[in-house]
């Protein structure tokens, strides 16, 4: 397999040029960044072919069928975000769109990922397990984008549970049947696949010690209280039994599926998982990552709008990465979305100024709160009118 199309150095490589080429040839944007660019699509898709209109053969009742169950798995399971090929010329199809998104993570992230790209390779070349992978770090810097970016880039199929997914079916005590049934969608193809547990840390979590419920007192307890009591009990030992059916689905000398689990709590993470797995830390961007993380989200922010795009040339970019610093790289769309918005509200009419409140507006937030959501200064301009854009211009310049 000397030359294999698996090898991820090409594959790197191959990212690495055509975002190259494409800086090259867009003049709002600048190359040459110390950040290793990877992987395929950095959006998700859900890709349904289109169903066979006169099922001949037996294969291909077969695949109806399976594609039948799928989606019934999905819906289930509230999943919207696969990618399940049939066959290794299908990964083509979701090949690197330079104009899309891609993650950006700094050198030693980038090394990290580069090796476990390698095993993900090495298993499907000796049919061998995949590894399971932990990819932790704090919200919002692109785990869940890397974990999809891993697969296409791989060309293996995923499935990603998306956080929370599992809690209604823990509830209900259908849980133990929900997980098998994606795992037995995920064996059905032929390509190998990893589920992706987003912020899936209590789905491995380390499982409580059995005798924690008798350390109570022995006096005499109300009814109602006895009887949550008892409904929590049932709930935790729900829970056990699913880390318990993961624990042993992802320990499986022969198999075809592989979990990764994104998380910001690794600490919980049973430590059978974690001895099993290859960790990743994802940390917050540095001034060199979010230069390069507006460079690679400024197109579909700004709708490729070439003239509004010029606007940010070299040294725009380089005082837009200084002044977001602290951002995750979802603090950064976010403030990209929000001065299109306000552009738009500005009749296409760009400015240093509101670029500038845009970013104000989230670093208030990010102080305030961590890395989550931002007001917008878009949303405050339709609320309460141009005054607060204008003092907040007057802010950022003063
Ligand atoms: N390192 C990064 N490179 C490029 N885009 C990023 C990065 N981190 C975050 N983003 C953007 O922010 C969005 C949210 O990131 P996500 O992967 O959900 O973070 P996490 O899973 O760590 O909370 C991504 O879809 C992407 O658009
Ligand atoms: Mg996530």
């Amino acid at each position: 397999m000397a030359n294999s199309t698996y090898s991820s150095t090409t594959y790197l490589h191959a990212a690495g040029s055509a975002t190259y080429n494409f800086v090259q040839d867009h003049p709002y944007a600048v190359g040459g960044g110390a950040a290793l660019i990877l992987g395929a699509g950095a959006l998700a898709y859900k890709y349904l072919r289109p169903t066979p209109t006169n099922p001949e053969s037996e294969a291909e009742r077969a695949m109806i069928e399976r594609q039948n169950r799928t989606k019934e798995v999905m819906d289930k399971l509230l999943i919207t975000e696969y990618h399940l090929p049939i066959n290794k010329n299908e990964k083509n199809q979701w090949a690197t769109d330079p104009t899309k998104p891609q993650p950006i993570f700094d050198k030693a992230t980038t090394k990290e990922i580069e090796i476990v790209a390698k095993m993900i390779e090495k298993a499907i070349q000796h049919q061998s397990p995949l590894p399971n992978i932990i990819l932790k770090g704090p919200a919002g810097v692109g785990k869940t984008m890397l974990g999809e970016a891993l697969c296409y880039k791989t060309g293996i199929g995923f499935i990603r549970i998306p956080s929370g997914a599992m809690e209604k079916h823990i509830k209900t005590g259908n849980h133990i049947t929900a997980f098998r049934d994606v795992v037995k969608v995920a064996e059905s193809y032929p390509e190998p696949t990893i589920i992706i547990m987003d912020d899936g840390e209590e789905l491995v979590a380390q499982r409580p010690e059995a005798q924690k419920a008798e350390a109570k007192n022995g006096a005499a307890q109300a009814h109602w209280l006895v009887e949550q009591e008892r409904l929590s009990q049932t709930i935790a030992q729900r829970r056990t039994a699913l880390v318990n059916a993961i624990l042993e689905e992802s320990g499986k000398a022969y198999r075809k599926i592989g979990f990764c689990i994104t998380t910001n709590r690794d600490e919980v993470i049973d430590s059978a998982f974690k001895t099993r797995s290859k960790i990743i830390a994802v940390k917050s961007p540095d001034f060199e990552e979010r230069k390069q993380i507006i460079i690679t989200h400024l197109p579909t922010a700004f709708k490729f709008d070439k003239d509004m795009l010029g606007f940010f040339h070299k040294g725009r970019l380089e005082e837009m990465a200084a002044k977001t610093e602290g951002f995750t790289g979802r603090n950064i769309v976010k403030s990209l979305e929000d001065m299109y918005a306000c552009v738009q509200l500005e009749k296409g009419n760009i400015t240093q100024d509101s670029v500038d409140a845009s970013i104000l507006a989230m670093k208030a937030s990010v102080e305030r709160s961590g890395p989550k959501k931002g007001p917008s200064v878009a949303h405050s301009m339709v609320q309460l009118g141009q005054s607060v854009f204008n003092s907040l211009a007057t802010m950022v310049s003063a």
